[in-house]
């Protein structure tokens, strides 16, 4: 967005709503774009053994129950839905990118696992008044219209006492090369990623409980050291009272 489309569309709530919905499509067109290439970076394919075991080892720790019913918004190929599968929970998947749902549909079938994947805004889920046990959202909040609104939306979707994971960072591909990764992302409010003392902030008014897990020291994760921040946060909505 030009400063000047920003100043048309603060003035004028229908000039702003199609701006949003441009900036929507664009997102889903870049990722659809980049789906097929998706899983050639290590942290995305996990193609490597040690990565993909340091990640199911951090998902087993992040998801400590049994058979749990799990949402991943912005799941991506589905590389966290796979090892959440494994691992015996049921897995919902929902991506803004119809190739990104083709390839994780893709890749549960080949490994014979049960996972649904359907094509949604992460913000809305297309699940219906369903409710969830853990919502795990990797890499995400930082391409959102309204993460704040997001994060509401996603507590909804959570049973009393059910659990949020949150994957995020700030990164210097996300928004500080220079040129925004679509147009309109300069307006996203966490865009280039957010660290983890803001993400708390805004996560810590909606739940009972939070904690943050340091991520950036740990190269097994990213296929090699990274000096940027890296982290999990993961955090209990309050259980039903009595
Ligand atoms: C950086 S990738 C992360 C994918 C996956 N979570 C992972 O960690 O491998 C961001 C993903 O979010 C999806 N995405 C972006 N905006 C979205 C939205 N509003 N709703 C649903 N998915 C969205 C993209 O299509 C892409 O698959």
């Amino acid at each position: 967005m030009t400063d000047d489309t920003a100043a048309a569309a603060g003035a004028d709530p229908a000039a702003a709503s199609t701006t949003a919905s441009t900036t929507t499509a664009s997102i889903a067109a870049y990722w659809d774009a980049a789906a097929a290439a998706f899983d050639d970076e290590p942290d995305h394919g996990l193609r490597a053994d040690r990565t993909r075991d340091a990640w199911a080892r951090r998902l087993r720790s992040w998801v400590p129950y049994e058979g749990a019913d799990v949402l991943d918004v912005g799941c991506g190929t589905g590389s966290l839905s796979l090892l959440l599968a494994e691992a015996g929970h049921r897995t919902t998947g929902v991506d803004l990118a119809p190739r990104m749902v083709e390839q994780a549909r893709a890749k549960l079938a080949a490994a014979g696992l049960p996972g649904r994947f359907l094509v949604g805004d992460a913000a809305a889920p297309p699940t219906g008044g369903e409710r969830f046990d853990v919502l795990l959202s990797r890499h995400l909040v930082w391409t959102l219209p309204d993460p704040e609104e997001a994060l509401r939306e996603w507590i909804r979707r959570l049973r009393p006492g059910g659990r949020l994971v949150l994957v995020e960072g700030r990164w210097r591909e996300a928004g500080q090369s220079g040129a925004p990764y679509v147009p309109g992302a300069g307006s996203l409010p966490w865009d280039g990623g957010i660290g983890a003392d803001a993400l708390a902030q805004a996560v810590r008014p909606l739940v009972a409980d939070l904690r943050v897990e340091q991520l950036s020291g740990d190269p097994d994760l990213w296929g090699g050291p990274v000096n940027d921040e890296r982290y999990a946060l993961t955090a209990e909505v309050p259980a039903a009272a009595g």
